[in-house]
């Protein structure tokens, strides 16, 4: 085992009715409140007044800013920003999924910044504080309502980028398991993809930590039971309830407890899919897993044996890559680009995404990648 501490201080409501009391702790932080949202679907999923109404009943004062998009772009974060600035708000409250909470986490630095908040994405710029943020999460999936790490996109440089900062936890998570009833059939399985994807990042990090593990497998067989059984029944709130911890638990530092990392390898393949064709995150994961484990099938036949025998009852390396494709399948999420409409096949577009492999310097922290691998990702997810 590494050497390890644990830090995490986020407080967690969980359950049905929890933002009943987000009025009063909001208030404990400021009065002026900037109220991040997406495109709509807070007012859609009814979390909007669940919210709201405890809010004003506060007595805050409420500056809005919408139109967050999914895999956020920084220009919403300036504006965002700049609006804060502007109003002199004391606190953030995230209403939304993974975009929302990502874009708010980096308005949150980029309110104690003069620049532009890219220089904080890139480390150019290293806050030293952050206006206080608060989190209601719509949609099961990122694990970002109990983490320190924000992913935002940047169309002009066609990066996509995560950023750590413990600056950036939220003091508070909401998670009402209701809000999450209207997530569309499509996304409730990206959400699954995405927490399973989390939990093999750490499954293939490096150090030896038994527990740990034990953990994860744990988190991915809950996924695998109750995600098929929750696509068959959304309306279902103890399934909407089961996933949305397991979520949380797959990307809040259990599954990398005794380890020194999670690799990270598939994400930074997903993050060009989304920068070049605006993949839904969770679906660039279900195309880039398979392609994945079949490139590093013979480096690392062990770990790979090891979870089989985790999770699927086998330790046939081929067998291993066979369920996890079918896993994703199974949910409805895309395992190749052309599941997703996506056609790589003329030389141009495959060297096109290349390109932007190279510029993201897609690469795992445990397992590394070349550019002989990317040409055999690309021809493995085409
Ligand atoms: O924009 P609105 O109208 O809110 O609609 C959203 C969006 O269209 C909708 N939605 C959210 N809650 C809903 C709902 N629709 C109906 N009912 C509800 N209750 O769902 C769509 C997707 O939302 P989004 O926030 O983009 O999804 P997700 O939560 O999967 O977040 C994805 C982003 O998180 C990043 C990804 O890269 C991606 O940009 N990630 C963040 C991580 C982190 N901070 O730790 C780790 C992850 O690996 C991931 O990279
Ligand atoms: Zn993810």
């Amino acid at each position: 085992m590494e050497n390890f501490a644990i830090y995490n201080p986020v407080k967690l409501h969980f359950g049905e009715g929890v933002t009943n009391k987000i009025g009063e702790i909001t208030a404990e932080y400021g009065k002026k409140v900037l109220l991040v949202t997406g495109q709509g679907s807070a007012k859609a999923s009814g979390a909007w007044d669940d919210v709201m109404d405890p809010l004003k009943e506060a007595g805050l004062e409420l500056i809005e800013f919408s139109g967050i998009k999914s895999n956020p772009i920084i220009e919403d974060v300036d504006k965002a920003a700049a609006l804060a600035k502007e109003k002199k708000v004391d606190v953030i409250v995230a209403l939304g999924g993974g975009s929302v909470i990502d874009s708010a986490k980096i308005i949150a630095l980029a309110a104690r910044y003069d620049g532009a908040a890219w220089d904080i994405m890139e480390e150019k710029y290293k806050p030293t504080e952050a206006l206080p943020l608060i989190a209601v999460l719509t949609l099961a999936a990122t694990g970002t309502e109990m983490n320190p790490y924000a992913v935002v996109q940047n169309n002009c440089k066609q990066v996509k980028k995560g950023y750590g900062n413990k600056l950036i936890y939220p003091r508070h998570s909401f998670l009402d398991p209701s809000f999450t009833l209207t997530v569309s059939r499509d996304y409730t399985a990206y959400g699954v993809v995405d927490l399973i994807a989390h939990s093999l990042e750490a499954w293939f990090g490096q150090g030896d930590a038994s527990l740990t593990d034990r953990f994860t497998a744990a988190i991915i067989r809950e996924a695998m039971k109750y995600g098929p059984e929750l696509l068959d029944d959304p309306k279902n709130y103890d399934l909407r309830a089961r996933i949305m911890f397991a979520a949380t638990c797959a990307l809040n530092g259990m599954t990398v407890f005794g380890k020194k990392y999670q690799d990270w390898g598939v994400h930074a393949i997903g993050h060009c899919l989304s920068v070049v064709y605006d993949v839904p995150h969770g679906a660039s994961l279900s195309i880039a897993y398979p392609a994945w484990l079949k490139v590093q099938k013979d480096r690392i036949p062990k770990r790979i044996q090891e979870l089989g025998t985790a999770i699927f009852e086998t330790n046939s390396v081929d067998d291993i890559i066979y369920k996890t494709e079918y896993l994703f399948k199974g949910l409805g999420s895309p395992v190749s680009l052309k599941e997703a409409g996506i056609d790589i096949s003329d030389t141009q577009e495959r060297e096109k995404l290349k390109k932007v492999m190279v510029k993201n310097k897609v690469n795992g922290l445990v397992h590394n990648l070349d550019e002989k691998d990317y040409d055999k990702l690309l021809e493995l997810m085409g």
